[in-house]
């Protein structure tokens, strides 16, 4: 027993210090592993992205830059000032992700399977919507005749419209992939040039939505200073983005668009303007570190997330790595109470219970999907000598249905927090509240005067969430 914990603990340090197939490996700001499990080496593909691709250190190539005929290698031109849609992404996505389940081993199977558990698992009852389909989906090369993507024939035998169609067929949307560079970060053929015919096949095939990642950018395309003027919509990234919008537009099917370029080029700007969402860092891990510091990122850009117009902190990780189930609580309060896009990331099979209440809180979820109130939580000192921390501990917020507090404990052992009901933004200084637990669904015993104050024991790493309402 103990020779078995300690293999299993040995492996465990393997698999953390190595990066695995298709995992990023490198990068600005990137604290996780720079080498790559055997088989895979680390490859650069540009300042902010380097990951774990098969076989040997090359360039990753596609034939997109030599067969397409587009404006790929040409010097940035046209810059579209087309918004995005209105017609979706008011709130932010709720859904699944291909990636942080399986990376690059996707096919139609597994796609199908997330969707037909959302069904199962009674994801879709509590709103869950997009089914997205993440890199590696496609063929190398590009039709030569009609320069379409194709997709790959072996992982998904009915294309991704017969996809679409069984997807849609169970009331939920579809989501796809690609890259505003020459080729997507694991190789695939990227859109840069050719927004207009990809637009035009997703519209085609049913897509709902588009990630729009950043890899393999001609250094015409690129930006090195401040762009002119100084408004970073003029950037050279913020014009590749702006085509796709464009390109999107065009179809007449609205498509959400999620921009991934991982916080480069000042996005919190000009994301707004030009899609409904956009990425503020590297890809993250199942760590709580990856969790305090996009929290913190997040925190730094609040003011850029309103309705349709989303700071995005990646990817869920519930259900990944060794996370601890406060922890993945955490992890699931803060990006409802900041907003963020919450896609699920893991095989959704083996979801434990306690994982599946978490995700299914209806009471969380209902704040993360307020069509009222479109402002996230932001931090509140919360009585007159509490320490500052990071990230902060105390969040407030409202809603359609009254003033929340959520309270994280960012210390490695269980304490007591405590608010003076006075302190908390909106509710005023003087009446009497009452409480709700949003993860119990319990009332708080009692009723709050404005100059009282309230405490709770929270475990570490454990966020608790309240509404207050008048008494
Ligand atoms: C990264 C992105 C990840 C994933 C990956 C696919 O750039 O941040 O979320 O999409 O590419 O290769």
């Amino acid at each position: 027993m103990i020779a078995k914990t300690l293999v299993a603990l040995s492996l465990a340090s393997v698999a953390l210090s190595q990066s695995g197939p298709y995992g990023q490996c490198g990068g600005q700001g990137w604290t996780g592993p720079t080498t790559c499990e055997s088989g895979w080496t680390c490859t650069y593909s540009n300042p902010y992205y380097s990951q774990c691709l098969p076989g040997s250190n090359t360039t990753p190539t596609s034939s997109t830059t030599t067969t397409g005929g587009g404006s790929s290698t040409g010097v940035p031109g046209s810059a579209p000032t087309v918004p995005p849609s209105t017609a979706v992404g008011k709130l932010p996505a709720l859904g699944w992700n291909s990636w942080n389940a399986y990376r690059g081993d996707i096919n139609e199977a597994k796609i199908l399977a997330a969707a037909n558990q959302f069904i199962s698992l009674g994801l879709k009852t509590v709103g869950y919507q997009y089914v997205n389909i993440d890199d590696c989906w496609a063929k190398m090369g590009r039709d030569t005749n009609t320069k379409r993507i194709v997709p790959d024939p072996n992982k998904f035998p009915n294309g991704i419209s017969g996809l679409a169609t069984q997807i849609h067929a169970l009331g939920l949307k579809i989501g796809i992939y690609s890259d505003a560079g020459t080729a997507t970060c694991a190789g695939f053929p990227g859109s840069l040039g050719f927004e207009s015919v990809d637009a035009a096949t997703w519209g085609e095939w049913g897509i709902d939505y588009l990630k729009y990642d950043n890899c393999n950018v001609p250094g015409n395309w690129s930006d090195t200073g401040s762009p002119p003027g100084g408004d970073w919509y003029n950037s050279n990234s913020a014009i590749r983005y702006r085509q796709m919008t464009a390109a999107l537009a065009a179809q007449s099917r609205p498509i959400q668009y999620a921009i991934c370029n991982w916080g480069n080029a000042n996005v919190w700007d000009w994301g707004g303007r030009v899609g409904h969402s956009w990425r503020m860092s590297g890809d993250s891990s199942a760590t709580w570190s990856y969790i305090t510091s996009i929290i913190n990122t997040n925190l730094a850009h609040i003011s850029s997330t309103k309705f349709g117009a989303h700071n995005d902190m990646d990817m869920m990780e519930i259900g990944n790595g060794n996370l601890t189930i406060q922890e993945q609580r955490s992890h699931f309060a803060a990006w409802v109470f900041l907003k963020s896009p919450i896609l699920l990331g893991t095989d959704l099979s083996k979801l434990t219970t306690a994982q599946l209440a978490i995700i299914k809180n209806t009471e969380l979820l209902a704040f993360h999907q307020d069509a009222t109130v479109g402002t996230p939580a932001a931090p509140f000192k919360a009585y007159s000598t509490a320490p500052t921390t990071s990230p902060p501990e105390y969040y407030s917020g409202a809603s359609s249905k009254g003033t929340h507090v959520f309270i994280i404990n960012t210390s490695s052992s269980s304490a007591t927090k405590q608010f003076t009901l006075s302190s908390v933004p909106g509710l005023g200084t003087s009446g009497n509240f009452k409480l709700h637990d949003m993860w119990t669904g319990a009332d708080v015993s009692g009723t709050y005067a404005a100059s009282a104050s309230f405490s709770v024991s929270v475990a570490a790493h454990d966020t608790a969430a309240y509404l207050i309402t008048k008494a």
